[in-house]
């Protein structure tokens, strides 16, 4: 059936106005000032704003992680990802050394496809190049429309590549046009420091944040960007934590070098004082990169304002305190590291960003949505309201004061990193290609009703505002 939105503030990343929406199968196909239509169900948005759904690029769901498996899969992760405003998402698929590239994406497909309620994709990581891989990625590239290439430089023995296969792999992505992601952190010293922490008896969640300095982040971030400018490729720095690793990227921007950078919801409100908290509660603070001292937040927000930060990830990567991070009780580097977060970033940001100042509402949409389209190739499909594009919305109410708790979330985890924090807003009902999947703050979606997204290659992203390229890329088009 057809809805009319009507009588909310439409907000896209380039403009606000007032107007009314239609939807017909899926899609938006008209906004005018006003809009009658006898046929359509009316969707009333006053007093709120009509958003493009929120695009969150960064998720862990179902993820086996440090001998556990995070607590929310595919359907729990994606509920509480649509109560928070969020349509679609890309989560990293695993692959093991030696294994094909397909059998991982095949895995990520099993975890998924009958559970998410919202659009989703996958980002893939990267462990080795080899014969084999540099076949199969070109394949996987054309067929499951994957065109983003994620390398760990932290996480020894465990996911960490060496910057051999990084470096490969950006040449890789120049080639078939794919952007490069990396976590960035010196996976080699870290457990060099955590070696020398355990031996001194330093075991408690703390030295989690004092055995990862912001050196260390800084300084894999500067040696991504350096090896993305000698393979005259492109690179995106995901959970971006300190003004070490953020001045460098700002740096790289200002070459002129196609680098981008995420910052998450718990590096702009949280800090490593939480870490300290006592009982072992600090544990559910353990990210990695950690949390930092707090006067990195403002250099983090003034990054996101002046561009040198363009999108929000959630780092959505969850475990409960009992159970899970309880697995570190005695030794820090057990505690499973993560955090639930999926569902508040979008209200996060509004609230810290827009309602306290700090960015403007288009800014806030371009880094909880659109730029996260136009960089792993789904705009105007995704991260927009305009004719033809899906009808991925949020009505949000900007007026709403609310308190985040584990007590009211929705991820199926036992604790919340925000909890007692007043937010200003809320998402009243949201839409994925048209359907309710929250309506009036109730969930009425359906597990298996959220899609595969095939994603364009990077070069293809035509209006992405990026350094222009000296050479073409070849690349495969719209899949
Ligand atoms: O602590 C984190 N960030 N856990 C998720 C895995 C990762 O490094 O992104
Ligand atoms: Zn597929
Ligand atoms: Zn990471
Ligand atoms: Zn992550």
């Amino acid at each position: 059936m057809k809805k009319l939105i009507k009588n909310g503030t439409i907000v896209t990343a380039s403009e606000t106005y007032a107007g009314d929406m239609l939807i017909e199968n899926g899609m938006i196909t008209s906004i005018a000032v006003q809009l009658d239509v006898p046929d359509a169900e009316i969707v009333d948005a006053a007093g709120c704003y009509v958003f493009p759904g929120g695009i969150d690029p960064h998720t862990h769901l179902d993820m086996p992680f440090g001998g556990t498996v995070t607590r929310d899969d595919f359907e729990s992760g994606t509920i509480a990802a649509a109560f928070g405003g969020t349509t679609t998402i890309i989560d990293f698929c695993l692959t093991n050394k030696g294994a094909s590239l397909q059998s991982a994406v095949d895995t990520w497909h099993a975890k998924s496809h009958d559970k998410a309620v919202i659009d989703y994709s996958f980002h893939l990581m990267i462990s080795e190049i080899n014969d084999e891989v540099l076949t199969e990625l070109p394949l996987i590239m054309e067929n499951e429309g994957i065109t983003s290439f994620k390398v760990f430089m932290a996480y020894k023995n465990t996911f960490q590549a060496d910057d051999g296969t990084l470096f490969k792999t950006l040449q890789t992505a120049r080639r078939e046009g794919a952007l490069v992601m990396v976590h960035a952190e010196n996976g080699d010293v870290i457990e060099y420091l955590i070696e020398q922490a355990l031996a001194a008896g330093q075991t408690d969640p703390i030295y989690h944040a004092l055995t990862r300095p912001p050196e260390l982040e800084g300084e894999a971030t500067g040696r991504a960007i350096y090896l993305t400018e000698l393979a005259d490729s492109q690179l995106y720095v995901v959970h971006v934590t300190c003004a070490d690793a953020a001045l460098k990227i700002a740096e790289g921007r200002k070459k002129g070098l196609r680098i981008y950078g995420e910052t998450c919801p718990q590096y702009l409100v949280l800090d490593q004082s939480d870490l300290e908290k006592p009982d072992f509660e600090g544990a559910k603070y353990v990210w990695s990169p950690p949390l930092r001292e707090r006067w990195n937040q403002d250099v983090l927000w003034n990054c996101l304002w002046s561009g040198s930060l363009q999108t929000i990830g959630s780092d959505q990567c969850s475990f409960d305190f009992n159970g899970q991070k309880e697995l570190g009780r005695g030794d820090f580097s057990k505690i499973p590291n993560g955090g639930p977060t999926i569902e508040d970033r979008f209200s996060l940001l509004y609230s810290e960003g827009v309602a306290k100042g700090r960015i403007s509402l288009q800014q806030f949409v371009s880094m909880i949505s659109t730029t996260s389209a136009k960089l792993f190739g789904m705009f105007p499909q995704k991260g927009t309201l305009s004719i033809g594009s899906d009808a991925d919305i949020v009505i949000f109410d900007p007026n709403v004061k609310r308190t985040l708790s584990a007590s009211t979330h929705h991820m199926r985890v036992d604790y919340s990193a925000f909890e007692g924090m007043e937010v200003t807003g809320e998402p009243v009902s949201v839409l994925v290609r048209g359907e309710f999947v929250i309506k009036n703050k109730q969930f009425v979606g359906v597990p298996g009703s959220g899609q595969y997204l095939h994603r364009q290659r990077f070069e293809t992203s035509t209006t992405l505002d990026h350094p222009p390229v000296t050479e073409k890329v070849s690349s495969g088009g719209m899949s």
